[in-house]
Protein backbone atom coordinates (compact mmCIF):
# COMPACT_ATOMS: atom_id res chain seq x y z
CA UNK A 1 0.00 0.00 0.00
CA UNK A 2 1.05 3.53 -1.07
CA UNK A 3 1.22 6.51 1.56
CA UNK A 4 -1.48 7.98 -0.69
CA UNK A 5 -3.95 4.91 -0.77
CA UNK A 6 -3.48 4.32 2.71
CA UNK A 7 -5.58 7.44 2.94
CA UNK A 8 -8.37 5.55 1.14
CA UNK A 9 -8.45 3.89 4.78
CA UNK A 10 -12.17 2.54 4.98
CA UNK A 11 -12.77 3.78 1.41
CA UNK A 12 -13.87 6.50 0.05
CA UNK A 13 -15.89 8.89 1.57
CA UNK A 14 -16.97 12.22 0.03
CA UNK A 15 -18.77 14.74 2.07
CA UNK A 16 -19.97 16.87 -0.85
CA UNK A 17 -22.33 13.38 -1.50
CA UNK A 18 -24.38 15.19 0.72
CA UNK A 19 -26.48 16.96 -2.20
CA UNK A 20 -27.38 13.51 -3.72
CA UNK A 21 -26.92 11.13 -0.86
CA UNK A 22 -28.92 8.10 -2.88
CA UNK A 23 -26.99 8.88 -5.95
CA UNK A 24 -23.74 7.85 -4.21
CA UNK A 25 -24.45 4.27 -3.73
CA UNK A 26 -23.61 4.32 -0.23
CA UNK A 27 -26.19 6.17 1.81
CA UNK A 28 -25.94 3.84 4.86
CA UNK A 29 -22.56 5.86 4.96
CA UNK A 30 -24.05 8.93 4.93
CA UNK A 31 -26.32 8.07 7.84
CA UNK A 32 -23.47 6.82 9.62
CA UNK A 33 -21.75 9.66 9.66
CA UNK A 34 -24.45 11.80 10.54
CA UNK A 35 -25.53 9.41 13.68
CA UNK A 36 -21.58 9.56 14.35
CA UNK A 37 -21.17 13.53 14.21
CA UNK A 38 -24.38 13.97 16.57
CA UNK A 39 -23.09 11.75 19.43
CA UNK A 40 -20.26 14.42 19.77
CA UNK A 41 -20.55 16.87 22.54
CA UNK A 42 -19.64 19.72 20.29
CA UNK A 43 -22.55 19.07 17.80
CA UNK A 44 -24.84 18.41 20.29
CA UNK A 45 -24.33 21.74 22.00
CA UNK A 46 -24.54 23.36 18.25
CA UNK A 47 -28.08 21.14 17.81
CA UNK A 48 -28.90 23.11 21.42
CA UNK A 49 -28.24 26.49 20.27
CA UNK A 50 -30.26 25.69 16.72
CA UNK A 51 -33.06 24.34 18.90
CA UNK A 52 -32.90 27.49 21.33
CA UNK A 53 -33.21 29.54 18.88
CA UNK A 54 -35.99 28.34 16.95
CA UNK A 55 -38.18 28.05 20.06
CA UNK A 56 -40.35 25.34 19.31
CA UNK A 57 -43.81 25.33 21.26
CA UNK A 58 -46.37 23.39 21.89
CA UNK A 59 -48.86 23.07 19.34
CA UNK A 60 -46.85 24.49 16.60
CA UNK A 61 -46.20 23.19 13.11
CA UNK A 62 -42.57 23.37 12.41
CA UNK A 63 -40.48 22.46 9.06
CA UNK A 64 -37.10 20.81 9.44
CA UNK A 65 -35.61 21.64 5.92
CA UNK A 66 -32.75 18.40 4.75
CA UNK A 67 -33.89 17.07 7.54
CA UNK A 68 -31.91 13.70 7.35
CA UNK A 69 -31.98 10.80 9.78
CA UNK A 70 -34.40 13.17 11.69
CA UNK A 71 -32.47 13.72 14.49
CA UNK A 72 -33.43 17.44 15.06
CA UNK A 73 -37.46 16.80 13.76
CA UNK A 74 -37.87 14.12 16.77
CA UNK A 75 -36.28 16.22 19.35
CA UNK A 76 -38.51 19.20 18.07
CA UNK A 77 -41.71 16.79 17.77
CA UNK A 78 -41.66 16.24 21.60
CA UNK A 79 -41.10 20.01 22.00
CA UNK A 80 -44.51 20.55 20.07
CA UNK A 81 -46.33 18.47 21.91
CA UNK A 82 -50.01 16.06 20.42
CA UNK A 83 -51.54 19.50 19.23
CA UNK A 84 -48.32 20.54 16.82
CA UNK A 85 -46.40 18.39 14.36
CA UNK A 86 -43.32 18.72 12.96
CA UNK A 87 -42.58 17.83 8.95
CA UNK A 88 -39.12 16.71 8.07
CA UNK A 89 -37.98 17.06 4.02
CA UNK A 90 -34.98 15.25 2.03
CA UNK A 91 -33.98 14.97 -1.11
CA UNK A 92 -32.98 11.72 0.23
CA UNK A 93 -35.52 8.60 0.25
CA UNK A 94 -32.50 6.73 2.02
CA UNK A 95 -32.18 9.15 4.67
CA UNK A 96 -35.74 9.97 5.15
CA UNK A 97 -36.01 6.18 5.21
CA UNK A 98 -34.42 6.03 8.06
CA UNK A 99 -35.70 8.80 9.85
CA UNK A 100 -39.47 6.72 9.88
CA UNK A 101 -37.94 3.90 11.15
CA UNK A 102 -36.49 5.87 13.91
CA UNK A 103 -39.69 7.56 14.66
CA UNK A 104 -41.69 4.15 14.19
CA UNK A 105 -43.17 2.45 17.40
CA UNK A 106 -42.98 6.44 19.13
CA UNK A 107 -46.18 8.45 19.66
CA UNK A 108 -43.94 11.86 18.23
CA UNK A 109 -46.24 14.44 16.03
CA UNK A 110 -43.72 14.05 13.29
CA UNK A 111 -43.96 13.19 9.85
CA UNK A 112 -40.61 12.81 6.84
CA UNK A 113 -41.33 14.25 3.69
CA UNK A 114 -39.43 13.72 -0.30
CA UNK A 115 -38.80 17.02 -1.41
CA UNK A 116 -36.27 19.91 -2.20
CA UNK A 117 -35.44 22.83 -0.12
CA UNK A 118 -35.89 25.08 -3.59
CA UNK A 119 -38.83 23.70 -4.17
CA UNK A 120 -41.29 23.20 -1.00
CA UNK A 121 -44.13 21.33 -1.27
CA UNK A 122 -46.05 23.19 0.73
CA UNK A 123 -48.76 26.45 0.84
CA UNK A 124 -47.56 29.85 1.38
CA UNK A 125 -47.47 30.66 5.78
CA UNK A 126 -48.03 27.17 6.59
CA UNK A 127 -45.18 26.80 9.29
CA UNK A 128 -44.87 28.60 12.72
CA UNK A 129 -41.07 27.77 12.09
CA UNK A 130 -38.80 26.59 9.43
CA UNK A 131 -34.93 25.51 10.11
CA UNK A 132 -32.45 24.01 7.80
CA UNK A 133 -28.85 23.06 9.29
CA UNK A 134 -25.87 21.89 7.60
CA UNK A 135 -27.99 21.99 4.22
CA UNK A 136 -27.15 25.46 1.82
CA UNK A 137 -23.83 24.05 1.72
CA UNK A 138 -25.33 21.16 -0.54
CA UNK A 139 -27.64 23.49 -2.06
CA UNK A 140 -26.94 24.74 -5.79
CA UNK A 141 -29.08 27.72 -5.04
CA UNK A 142 -29.47 28.96 -1.38
CA UNK A 143 -31.12 32.19 -2.28
CA UNK A 144 -33.99 29.89 -4.01
CA UNK A 145 -34.07 27.89 -0.82
CA UNK A 146 -33.94 31.09 1.26
CA UNK A 147 -36.90 32.26 -0.68
CA UNK A 148 -38.86 29.48 -0.09
CA UNK A 149 -38.06 28.81 3.66
CA UNK A 150 -39.62 33.05 4.09
CA UNK A 151 -42.87 31.65 1.50
CA UNK A 152 -44.01 28.55 3.55
CA UNK A 153 -43.40 30.71 6.71
CA UNK A 154 -46.21 32.30 8.56
CA UNK A 155 -46.13 35.85 9.29
CA UNK A 156 -44.18 37.12 12.74
CA UNK A 157 -42.43 33.01 12.12
CA UNK A 158 -39.50 32.15 12.61
CA UNK A 159 -36.37 30.46 10.07
CA UNK A 160 -32.97 29.47 11.66
CA UNK A 161 -30.45 28.53 9.39
CA UNK A 162 -27.04 26.91 10.69
CA UNK A 163 -24.44 26.65 7.49
CA UNK A 164 -20.15 26.55 8.01
CA UNK A 165 -18.20 28.15 5.36
CA UNK A 166 -15.31 26.23 3.48
CA UNK A 167 -12.98 29.14 3.79
CA UNK A 168 -13.23 28.98 7.67
CA UNK A 169 -11.71 25.84 8.54
CA UNK A 170 -9.00 25.76 10.29
CA UNK A 171 -6.38 22.30 10.91
CA UNK A 172 -3.43 23.13 12.99
CA UNK A 173 -1.01 21.84 10.38
CA UNK A 174 2.57 22.65 9.33
CA UNK A 175 2.28 23.83 5.90
CA UNK A 176 -0.13 26.52 5.68
CA UNK A 177 0.52 26.99 2.16
CA UNK A 178 -0.59 23.47 1.40
CA UNK A 179 -3.21 23.94 4.13
CA UNK A 180 -5.08 26.93 2.54
CA UNK A 181 -4.78 24.65 -0.89
CA UNK A 182 -6.47 21.54 0.49
CA UNK A 183 -9.08 23.45 2.12
CA UNK A 184 -9.80 25.48 -0.67
CA UNK A 185 -10.19 22.27 -2.73
CA UNK A 186 -12.40 20.79 -0.41
CA UNK A 187 -14.74 24.09 -0.17
CA UNK A 188 -14.80 24.03 -4.52
CA UNK A 189 -16.14 20.77 -4.05
CA UNK A 190 -19.28 21.95 -2.13
CA UNK A 191 -22.31 23.17 -4.17
CA UNK A 192 -22.21 26.19 -2.08
CA UNK A 193 -19.26 26.02 -0.08
CA UNK A 194 -19.21 29.73 1.16
CA UNK A 195 -22.66 30.28 1.57
CA UNK A 196 -21.99 30.72 5.66
CA UNK A 197 -20.72 34.39 5.19
CA UNK A 198 -23.90 34.73 3.12
CA UNK A 199 -26.05 34.08 5.51
CA UNK A 200 -27.54 37.20 6.98
CA UNK A 201 -27.47 38.91 3.33
CA UNK A 202 -29.57 36.18 2.33
CA UNK A 203 -31.54 36.41 4.99
CA UNK A 204 -32.78 40.10 3.86
CA UNK A 205 -32.63 39.48 0.36
CA UNK A 206 -35.53 36.68 1.12
CA UNK A 207 -37.61 39.80 3.15
CA UNK A 208 -36.50 38.12 6.53
CA UNK A 209 -35.45 40.10 9.37
CA UNK A 210 -32.30 39.30 11.15
CA UNK A 211 -32.77 38.76 14.56
CA UNK A 212 -29.68 37.04 15.60
CA UNK A 213 -26.17 36.39 13.94
CA UNK A 214 -24.01 33.21 15.74
CA UNK A 215 -20.72 32.28 14.98
CA UNK A 216 -19.87 29.23 16.17
CA UNK A 217 -17.32 26.42 15.45
CA UNK A 218 -17.66 22.94 14.82
CA UNK A 219 -14.90 20.43 16.64
CA UNK A 220 -15.19 16.89 14.68
CA UNK A 221 -12.61 14.26 16.09
CA UNK A 222 -9.91 13.47 14.19
CA UNK A 223 -11.40 10.13 13.59
CA UNK A 224 -13.88 11.81 11.59
CA UNK A 225 -12.05 14.21 9.63
CA UNK A 226 -10.17 10.55 8.34
CA UNK A 227 -13.26 10.01 7.07
CA UNK A 228 -14.45 13.27 5.37
CA UNK A 229 -11.25 14.08 3.81
CA UNK A 230 -10.67 10.74 2.15
CA UNK A 231 -12.23 11.73 -1.30
CA UNK A 232 -11.19 14.91 -0.94
CA UNK A 233 -7.17 14.29 -0.57
CA UNK A 234 -7.81 11.79 -3.33
CA UNK A 235 -8.87 14.23 -5.66
CA UNK A 236 -6.24 16.95 -4.82
CA UNK A 237 -3.44 15.52 -7.00
CA UNK A 238 -5.29 15.77 -10.18
CA UNK A 239 -7.29 18.96 -9.68
CA UNK A 240 -4.82 21.16 -7.81
CA UNK A 241 -0.77 19.23 -9.55
CA UNK A 242 0.05 18.90 -5.80
CA UNK A 243 2.12 16.07 -5.50
CA UNK A 244 0.87 12.97 -3.86
CA UNK A 245 3.37 12.24 -1.59
CA UNK A 246 3.21 16.35 0.05
CA UNK A 247 -0.52 15.51 0.79
CA UNK A 248 0.41 12.10 2.12
CA UNK A 249 3.14 13.56 4.38
CA UNK A 250 0.20 16.78 5.12
CA UNK A 251 -2.21 13.80 6.45
CA UNK A 252 0.25 11.64 7.92
CA UNK A 253 1.52 14.45 9.94
CA UNK A 254 -2.16 15.26 11.18
CA UNK A 255 -2.28 11.35 11.92
CA UNK A 256 1.14 11.92 14.01
CA UNK A 257 -0.59 15.09 16.44
CA UNK A 258 -3.68 12.80 16.70
CA UNK A 259 -1.53 10.14 18.44
CA UNK A 260 0.22 12.31 20.53
CA UNK A 261 -3.27 13.78 21.24
CA UNK A 262 -2.57 17.51 19.42
CA UNK A 263 -4.96 16.97 16.34
CA UNK A 264 -7.03 20.06 16.26
CA UNK A 265 -9.08 21.61 13.72
CA UNK A 266 -12.29 23.87 13.79
CA UNK A 267 -15.33 24.89 11.17
CA UNK A 268 -16.53 28.23 11.74
CA UNK A 269 -19.79 28.91 10.72
CA UNK A 270 -23.05 30.73 11.25
CA UNK A 271 -26.53 30.24 13.00
CA UNK A 272 -28.70 33.02 11.66
CA UNK A 273 -32.03 33.56 13.53
CA UNK A 274 -34.78 35.61 12.12
CA UNK A 275 -38.19 36.14 11.35
CA UNK A 276 -41.20 36.83 8.66
CA UNK A 277 -42.13 40.52 8.78
CA UNK A 278 -46.04 41.86 8.10
CA UNK A 279 -44.15 43.86 5.41
CA UNK A 280 -41.28 42.92 4.16
CA UNK A 281 -40.49 45.95 3.19
CA UNK A 282 -39.84 47.36 6.56
CA UNK A 283 -37.58 44.44 7.14
CA UNK A 284 -34.10 44.83 9.26
CA UNK A 285 -32.82 43.57 5.71
CA UNK A 286 -35.03 46.43 3.20
CA UNK A 287 -31.81 48.31 3.41
CA UNK A 288 -29.44 45.71 2.59
CA UNK A 289 -31.38 44.60 -0.44
CA UNK A 290 -31.08 48.32 -1.70
CA UNK A 291 -27.68 48.19 -2.18
CA UNK A 292 -25.79 46.09 -4.88
CA UNK A 293 -23.17 44.02 -2.84
CA UNK A 294 -25.66 42.31 -1.31
CA UNK A 295 -27.54 41.54 -4.27
CA UNK A 296 -28.17 37.46 -3.96
CA UNK A 297 -26.03 35.36 -6.66
CA UNK A 298 -25.39 32.01 -7.20
CA UNK A 299 -21.70 30.84 -6.30
CA UNK A 300 -18.76 30.06 -9.32
CA UNK A 301 -18.47 26.64 -7.28
C1 LIG B 1 -25.16 17.22 6.41
S1 LIG B 1 -26.79 16.58 6.31
C2 LIG B 1 -27.60 17.43 7.67
C3 LIG B 1 -28.79 16.68 8.22
C4 LIG B 1 -29.51 17.37 9.38
N1 LIG B 1 -30.03 18.67 8.98
C5 LIG B 1 -28.61 17.51 10.57
O1 LIG B 1 -28.11 18.61 10.83
O2 LIG B 1 -28.40 16.53 11.28
C6 LIG B 1 -27.47 17.39 4.88
C7 LIG B 1 -28.87 16.91 4.55
O3 LIG B 1 -29.45 17.76 3.56
C8 LIG B 1 -30.08 16.96 2.58
N2 LIG B 1 -30.15 17.76 1.35
C9 LIG B 1 -29.13 18.13 0.55
N3 LIG B 1 -29.57 18.93 -0.44
C10 LIG B 1 -30.91 19.08 -0.24
C11 LIG B 1 -31.94 19.80 -0.92
N4 LIG B 1 -31.67 20.53 -2.01
N5 LIG B 1 -33.19 19.73 -0.44
C12 LIG B 1 -33.48 18.98 0.66
N6 LIG B 1 -32.55 18.28 1.34
C13 LIG B 1 -31.28 18.33 0.90
C14 LIG B 1 -29.23 15.72 2.49
O4 LIG B 1 -29.90 14.63 1.89
C15 LIG B 1 -28.90 15.49 3.97
O5 LIG B 1 -29.90 14.77 4.62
Amino acid sequence: MTDRASLRLGGLFDPAGFDDVDGTGDPARYAELLDVAAATDNVRELKNRVTMHLAARPGERILDVGCGTGDDALRWADLVGPDGVVIGVDRSNELLQVARDRLGGTNLPAKFLHGDATDLPFPDAFFNAVSASRVLIHTPDPAQALAEFARVTRTDGRVVVFDVDADALLFDAPDHGLTQTLVGLLGDSFRSGRVGRRLPALFAAAGLSVRSVEPCGVLLPHELWRTLLTAPLSHAAEKADIPADDIARWWHSLEAAARRGEFFAVWYGLIVSGTKPADPSQSAGAALRAGPATQPRKENT
